[in-house]
């Protein structure tokens, strides 16, 4: 027993010190995180942390204890992203556009980079009434529908540093807009009606374009919506022929500015 108090006491000792350090660490890392923004340099750049990984593995002494060093530095880079978003972006990230514009697999990636948590209005209506948006439409219409987003969004406007991937819809209702832009930074997706329909034409999951999935249709909505798009926005990213990691990268450049 007196062993493992004494093993103990020096487990304690070393965190102490792991805290003292990682405090000095986390300051260190807003004192770099500011001079970029002063010099208007890439705040998040994946390539220092690869060094980073790199440069860990190459300096252990004891090699058997690489994995657990790799999965120690692997948390640190998230917790020093995370630590930087929540600094850089005390407001909501909040995507528009319409559908199949990227919206969720761009707020996915953004969540990746940024160590923020990320939300979708349809996942949150979906769970709410543990329906799928396909059966709320058809057993209670769109009304009933455009009523729970509304909801929802209310709700949303309260959190902060958030990733918050919008239905397609949202910005039909003044109200929605009016909540969406107290709470964060509103960016359309935009997408030419061609890439829309190659993203989604086999996509059984959209109720509105149900018996009417064609280029000629999504045109003729987007046309209706793109004026609501445009006005709710505080910028307005092409998405057309670009990965989702180089969209979400634009944004960060774009909101670091
Ligand atoms: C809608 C878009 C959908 C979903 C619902 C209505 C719309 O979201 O909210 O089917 O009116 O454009 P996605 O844009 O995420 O598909």
């Amino acid at each position: 027993m007196d062993e493992l108090n004494k093993l103990r006491k020096q487990i304690d000792y070393y965190d102490q010190e792991l805290i003292d350090i990682f405090e000095k660490r986390m300051k260190i890392v807003l004192e770099i995180m500011s001079y970029k923004k002063a010099q208007k340099m890439p705040i998040f750049q994946e390539d220092r942390e690869k060094q980073m990984l790199e440069k860990a593995s190459e300096n252990i002494s004891n090699k058997s204890f690489e994995p657990e060093v790799q999965d120690f530095f692997k948390s640190i880079i998230k917790i020093s992203r995370k630590l930087q978003s929540r600094h850089l972006f005390n407001y909501n990230i909040i995507l528009i556009g319409f559908m199949g514009s990227g919206k969720s697999s761009i707020g996915k990636e953004l969540s990746r980079l940024l160590e923020m948590e990320w939300i979708d209005t349809d996942v949150l209506i979906e769970k709410k009434m543990n329906m799928s948006i396909n059966s709320i439409f058809e057993k209670y219409g769109e009304d009933f529908f455009r009523h729970k987003e509304e909801e929802v969004i209310q709700r949303l406007c309260c959190k902060n540093n958030k990733i918050i991937s919008c239905g397609g819809g949202v910005v039909l209702r003044k109200e929605n807009v009016e909540n969406l832009r107290k709470s964060g930074k509103i960016i359309f997706l935009q997408a030419k009606p061609e890439t829309i329909y190659q993203r989604i034409k086999n996509d059984t999951t959209r109720p509105l374009l149900k018996g009417r999935m064609t280029q000629t249709y999504i045109e003729k909505k987007l046309k209706q919506r793109n004026e609501y798009y445009r006005n709710s926005a505080d910028f307005v990213i092409n998405t057309d022929s670009k990965t989702k990691t180089e969209i979400a990268r634009e944004i960060i450049v774009l909101l670091c500015r």
